[in-house]
């Protein structure tokens, strides 16, 4: 939610700004803007409503010299998106310019006491509070920018990341954070500024990540220096990024969401790399065997998560209940934070997040911390605000993941799941040798299988064609295909913009039956399993209505194959395997019926990639 890149050196900040933006604007693309002081020491800000590229037409013949400056694309919180609400935001004097990712609650009262003291404000943002509140402090105290800012941030309420700009200091760049993220790269005599480290990993390796609470003086002449709100100076932890450019582009994709789709054989081999023996015979995850009493005693697990990794987390109480005997809760963590949840001395609570920034899954886990309960991550983003709040986890090592829609995150999420489950299970005597060797074979081979799939693509897009027309969807699948069903249709909706549903298959008749007609499909995963032919007379009664089936079925399938309109095949595997390999034409098929439809599949409408305000 919102991107925030900075940069000060001896280079042009301006191209180094833009190229950074577009890679955040997975984060926010209502509108960007940048603000750079240029070579006769000008303040220039340039904004305006729309993606990054519309920010390069508005600034193009302007003055953009300079070797300091901070940019932003946003996601809307507060106001509308427009040029005036787009950031950056700067005093009434026009000295001091702002970015923001977050929200700053109590931005009202400090509105009217700086009304009644003769600001006004021209946007109705809660960040242009933030910037005339910090310009006030600064000319009421006669201090540093940076005393102003960390004043200001004493008395403010609410979530930030912020980069802040002086006219009269060439240069330094002010930033703090506190709940949305933010990351310091360092170079020789230059640095640059992020809200994670993909505009970064193509100049540097070296990088800070700010802690919630900490302020930094980024100077190009000095080293880098953080304090906290006290003004307690902190130590800096310099780590390294391992990323890679070409991870960032689209390698001859039109899109990062197919790109990241035909990317799942590599991700998953990439996921499993390390954690299986030389042998292929055991799986090795050293967060639970660091934690082995914890697993091994825990009366409940409870997942916590949004969006698809809550579909990961439904995915996970098949596993954890069928594999391993434990109790499961799935909770959406936005649910979880606000009611009182009964947590008791042995509940592990698991936070799945790609981003590992997500507010809600963030505030979850400081809950659970605050009851007591062991908390486990699974995230994607190394060194994320999830990763660094968790006592211990798991990475699913998939690489950066640009396209809103997430596709190979979830399936490196469930990858992670089968392994722990597997490693749990194991520990406590509840898998037969067969099983596991069967399960850890298939796990192996689950590259092989994926790209059986993949190359049925043109197959999968012949039938989204026929479908485009549709306004409805309804996914049906039951027990481990039933949270894939949530997942395909969350895919569908988000990035083509059709209404689609995913329910149990048995379910169905208790409601959603009455919807089906002849104009509105449904995909039913009907792969072979303990609920095979329970689901045979689900797609029975979908059809004796005239309503279209398009079915994923195993290679070979007989039964189905006969009833269905359309079918789609995918390798058989072991029953708690099935998501890894039904979720991927699921995938498919959303993208063709969005890009049949002219939809931005990358950056759809309203979302953004990462949510880290409420
Ligand atoms: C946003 C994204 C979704 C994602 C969800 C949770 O809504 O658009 O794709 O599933 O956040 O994100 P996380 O990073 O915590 O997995």
């Amino acid at each position: 939610m919102c991107g925030i890149v900075g940069y000060v050196g001896d280079k042009n900040a301006y191209p180094i700004l833009i190229k950074g933006l577009h890679r955040l604007e997975y984060r926010g693309y209502d509108s960007a803007g940048v603000a750079m002081i240029s070579d006769e020491g000008r303040l220039n800000v340039y904004k305006t409503k729309g993606k990054v590229s519309a920010l390069e037409h508005y600034a193009e013949n302007k003055d953009i010299s300079g070797t300091i400056g901070i940019a932003h694309t946003r996601w809307a919180t507060h106001g509308e998106p427009n040029d005036l609400n787009a950031h950056p935001h700067y005093s009434e004097n026009g000295s001091i310019a702002l970015i923001h990712n977050g929200i700053i609650e109590n931005y009202g009262v400090i509105k009217t006491m700086l009304s009644e003291k003769g600001y006004t404000f021209r946007s109705d943002t809660d960040t242009e509070v933030l910037v005339q509140f910090i310009a006030y402090l600064r000319a009421e105290n006669h201090c540093t920018l940076f005393e102003a800012v960390q004043a200001a941030l004493n008395q403010v309420i609410g979530a930030y990341a912020i980069a802040v700009l002086d006219k009269d200091n060439r240069d330094e760049i002010i930033a703090a954070r506190k709940s949305s993220p933010l990351v310091v790269g360092i170079g020789e005599g230059e640095y640059f500024l992020a809200s994670d480290a993909t505009p970064i990993c193509e100049y540097v390796k070296d990088v800070v990540y700010l802690n919630d609470g900490e302020i930094a003086i980024i100077n190009r002449h000095k080293p880098l220096k953080v304090y906290n709100l006290n003004n307690i100076e902190s130590k800096i932890d310099i780590r390294k990024i391992e990323m890679n450019i070409s991870e960032l582009e689209k390698g001859g994709y039109p899109h990062f969401m197919l790109k990241e789709i035909f990317e799942q054989p590599r991700t998953i081999t990439d996921c499993i790399r390390g954690r299986i023996n030389l042998e292929g015979t055991n799986v090795i995850l050293s967060g639970i065997l660091d934690n082995k009493d914890k697993f091994l005693n825990a009366r409940r697990i409870i997942f916590v998560a949004c969006g698809t990794s809550w579909h990961a987390g439904l995915i996970g109480e098949y596993l954890f209940e069928d594999l391993c005997g434990i109790e499961v809760k799935v909770e959406y963590a936005s649910e979880f934070r606000y009611r009182n949840p009964v947590i008791q001395p042995g509940d592990v609570v698991i936070a799945i997040s790609q981003s590992g920034e997500t507010a809600d899954t963030l505030a979850a886990i400081e809950l659970a911390k605050s009851k007591g309960a062991f908390v486990y991550g699974i995230c994607n983003v190394v060194g994320s605000s999830i990763a660094r709040a968790t006592h211990s986890g798991t990475y699913i090592h998939v690489g950066p993941e640009i396209g809103v829609a997430s596709t190979k995150a979830f399936t490196g999420q469930v990858t992670v799941l089968v392994m722990m489950a597997m490693v749990i299970a194991e520990m406590k005597g509840r898998i037969s040798k067969d099983k596991y060797e069967a399960v850890l074979r298939e796990l192996l081979a689950m590259p092989e299988s994926i790209k059986h799939i993949l190359a049925q693509h043109e197959h999968i897009k012949d039938i989204a064609a026929i479908f485009t027309y549709a306004r409805n969807f309804l996914y049906l699948g039951r027990g481990y295909n039933y949270p894939t069903a949530m997942e395909g249709a969350l895919k569908l909706k988000e990035i083509s913009y059709i209404h689609a549903e995913g329910c149990p298959a048995a379910e169905m008749k208790h409601g959603t039956i009455a919807l089906i007609d002849n104009e509105m499909p449904t995909i039913v995963i009907a792969t072979n399993g303990s609920v095979y032919e329970k689901t045979i007379s689900n797609i029975q009664e979908i059809k004796a209505r005239g309503g279209k089936v398009i079915a994923v079925v195993n290679e070979g399938d007989e039964i189905v194959s006969k009833m269905a309109d359309y079918c789609i095949c995918v390798p058989s595997v072991e029953e708690c395997l099935t998501p890894l390999l039904s979720s991927i034409p699921l995938q498919l098929f959303a993208y063709y019926i969005a890009v049949n439809k002219g939809r931005n599949v990358d950056q759809p409408r309203n979302l953004a990639k990462s949510v880290t305000v409420e």
